[in-house]
């Protein structure tokens, strides 16, 4: 079972870019499942129902979240009834949608959990704990598992990559919207990488327009984040090999894609 999982998805720019590679990432890496991370799809923050319907027929089956979950309001309209849709399962109790999903794969069936760090970010309930939880939910099922981890810290992330390994397939990080270069298989079978990176603008700061970035560093003063409508843009991802056997990672493949990394094919 192979995995495709694009990282953090930011507004138009990021929509397009997967709109124009994903057919091209599919023709090239074959995977069986593809997630995509769609916290920040819909002009950087939230994600809107057309958007997610969108993602599904690009052909990716499950949108994991973040902390900017509930920034577009239309969310609470229909993230029970969104199937493929899997934000932090360590938010409050009694909120809405689900933090663990499972999927039909051929005759096979994954697990899709999205959890959330807690070190400079909301007080969530404890990450780890719930991961313990939710794998043991998800092992009477099935060995493949797929973590997607939103959290801040490179320590926090390695963490939990190293707290999970030998119990789930992949632990991957997200929301610090830059690719980290340290995929690897740790001892127990678990596919780690602590941060897959972002998908939108390439010459922003972390898919916002650069000069209201600097604004706010250089005045202190509240400045609204809007993502840029034109110029370059780029596509980070993951593909991820997994021991149909056992469920356990048996190979990761950053992918970056940008006009100092062009694609390749
Ligand atoms: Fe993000
Ligand atoms: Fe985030």
């Amino acid at each position: 079972m192979n995995l495709l999982f694009i990282g953090d998805v930011v507004g138009s720019p990021g929509r397009d870019m997967v709109k124009e590679y994903l057919p091209k990432l599919k023709e090239k890496y074959r995977p069986h499942f593809t997630i995509i991370n769609g916290e920040n799809a819909a002009g950087g923050k939230g994600i809107t129902e057309k958007i997610y319907r969108e993602f599904l027929g690009c052909g990716a089956q499950a949108i994991t979240l973040g902390n900017h979950t509930w920034d577009n309001k239309e969310i609470f309209e229909f993230i029970d009834q969104a199937k493929n849709m899997v934000r932090p399962a360590n938010f409050p109790e009694g909120t809405p949608g689900r933090g663990l999903a499972f999927f039909k794969v051929n005759e096979l069936e994954i697990a899709v959990i999205n959890l959330q760090g807690r070190t400079f970010m909301a007080p969530l309930d404890c990450p780890f704990r719930k991961a313990d939880e939710l794998v043991e939910i998800a092992r009477e099922r099935t060995p493949f598992i797929f973590v997607d981890f939103h959290a801040e810290v490179t320590s926090e992330k390695q963490a939990m990559g190293w707290y999970l390994d030998g119990r789930v397939s992949a632990v991957i990080g997200t929301h610090t919207h830059v690719q980290t270069a340290d995929s690897r298989v740790l001892p127990g079978g678990t596919g780690y990488l602590s941060d897959v990176g972002m998908t939108g603008p390439y010459d922003g700061i972390l898919g916002v327009e650069k000069e209201l970035v600097l604004k706010r560093f250089l005045t202190s003063l509240p400045v609204r984040f809007e993502v840029p409508k034109t110029g370059r843009n780029q596509l980070s991802a993951i593909y991820i090999e997994l021991d149909r056997k056992n469920g356990f990672s048996k190979k990761l493949e950053r992918i970056l894609i940008n006009d100092d990394q062009p694609w390749y094919s």
